[in-house]
């Protein structure tokens, strides 16, 4: 049996320490007993952004960045693409197991049953002007939510969580097409309990004055598989803020906004809008050429492509590309296809970004899709909102049911001033810093 330590020696004091290694990892507050002195507070592991910290330990996704693998508890997301409905993967990621038949119906019915909101959140709505971007909206309103549901707060007791499991993942949907339905000046349309979980989304989106809204299965189906895509991965900006905050016990409605409000960043979830904005610049594919140079001189980022754990292709990009193909079947072609294929053509023969190691990530090529279906570039990550729901809640589940986890409150290095002597406004000269 390979002896699992780690001995280092303390160059300071030539003491050395042998600290155990568990899961390829050593435990940080191991380090906490190496001292130069009785004095000394010991030795804490600095890492800015987490780029090589293990935050909790975690069953729900696995992650192979150099192979470009990622797993729902062990099944392939290729294999759940094909094969599962969104909310089947839901069931999954929450619970830990694919649901039986029984399972599944119940689950179903849980959902679908929890996917009206209170009418109270059309005056929240209402208080938004016109062009209000949809994710400030949606943040807000899942937030609004904790005001709606008090008992949430109990979130040691699994049956709240599983009821405000239910609530959340029914309604994001709801919040999400009723942002949308806003921002157009159209009536809110109610959920229809026949449809499917992305149909019924995309009844609240799109029904018109027709009595019964009836989805593109095309469409449907391409939807659902994008929602299965976006459901969780890992440790990401958002889920870390999703644990970050729950760990102080905050009740999941404000949790989950927390989250989202992590998600509308840019270099996360809000890269899929930025990729549009992007291929918009652009224009053409005989502009690219000259976009990539502009890259590669470093005024922008390649938005939609880099990661920091795949460095590879993300296996979602693959699906995407595929799924984009069976939506352009059924709405035509869209030429921003074009330029993302001369794009990606271009950079994955472009050393700046092999020796990068940069591939299309999940947002390269949703939003394309996402347009082709008449989203606007604004709706792009509330759409990725939704289905990140159930990760962020599976998250959410697990660190609270973690018996190791507490609240989060991590250390830092202090690189201020020591201390010194207080000047009364009226002693300090013109000298002083402007600020
Ligand atoms: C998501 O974490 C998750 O799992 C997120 C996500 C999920 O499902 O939750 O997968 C969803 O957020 C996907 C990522 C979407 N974001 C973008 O597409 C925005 C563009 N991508 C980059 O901003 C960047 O690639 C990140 C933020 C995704 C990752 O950044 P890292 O890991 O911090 O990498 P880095 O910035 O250290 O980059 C290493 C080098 C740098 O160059 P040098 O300083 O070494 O010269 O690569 C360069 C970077 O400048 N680089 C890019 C680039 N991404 C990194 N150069 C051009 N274009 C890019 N997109």
């Amino acid at each position: 049996m390979a002896n699992n330590t780690l001995t280092v020696t303390d160059n300071r004091t030539g003491t050395s320490y042998t600290l155990p290694i568990e899961h390829g990892t050593i435990r940080t507050m191991d380090l906490r007993q190496i001292k130069t002195g009785p004095e000394d507070f010991g030795l804490m592991g600095y890492d800015p952004a987490f780029t090589n910290t293990a935050s909790c330990r975690s069953s729900v996704t696995y992650i192979d960045g150099d192979r470009g693998i990622l797993r729902y508890r062990g099944y392939p997301i290729e294999v759940l693409a094909e094969h599962c409905s969104f909310l089947e993967v839901a069931y999954l990621l929450v619970w830990g197991e694919l649901p039986t038949q029984a399972q599944m119906n119940d689950w179903v019915y849980q959902i679908t049953h929890h996917t009206m909101v209170h009418e109270t959140v059309k005056k929240l709505l209402e208080g938004f002007r016109y062009n209000a971007h949809p994710m400030g909206m949606f943040v807000s309103t899942v937030a609004a939510l904790s005001t709606l549901y008090p008992e949430a707060k109990h979130v040691e007791d699994a049956e709240i969580r599983k009821h405000q499991m239910f609530r959340l993942i029914g309604k994001v949907p709801t919040i999400a097409a009723y942002c949308y339905r806003h921002s157009k000046g159209y009536p809110y349309v109610y959920p229809d309990n026949d449809l499917s979980y992305t149909g019924n989304f995309m009844n609240m989106l799109w029904r018109m004055m027709e009595p019964k809204y009836v989805a593109n299965p095309v469409l449907e189906r391409a939807l659902d598989i994008l929602f299965i895509l976006h459901a969780d991965h890992e440790q990401n900006c958002s889920a870390n803020a999703m644990r970050s905050v729950g760990s102080a016990l905050t009740d999941p409605y404000l949790t989950t906004a927390a989250a989202a409000s992590a998600l509308a960043g840019p270099l996360h979830g809000g890269a899929n809008e930025a990729v549009l904005r992007m291929l918009d610049e652009i224009g053409s594919k005989q502009n690219v050429p000259a976009y990539i140079k502009r890259i590669k001189e470093g005024h922008s980022k390649l938005m939609g492509f880099g990661h920091r754990v795949y460095k590879n292709y993300d296996p979602r990009a693959k699906i995407i590309k595929w799924t984009a193909e069976r939506v352009f079947e059924a709405t035509g072609r869209n030429t921003k296809l074009d330029i993302a294929l001369e794009l990606e053509r271009i950079a994955l023969e472009d050393e700046y970004f092999v020796k990068r190691k940069l591939y299309p990530n999940v947002d390269f090529y949703s939003g394309i899709i996402y347009q082709a279906m008449g989203f606007l570039p604004e709706m792009f990550t509330v759409m990725f909102a939704i289905p990140r729901t159930a990760g962020w809640l599976a998250q959410w589940n697990e660190m609270l049911t973690d018996p190791e986890q507490k609240i989060a409150r991590p250390r830092q290095v202090y690189t201020g001033e020591q201390e010194r002597a207080f000047v009364p406004l009226e002693k300090r000269g013109a000298v002083a810093t402007a600020r």
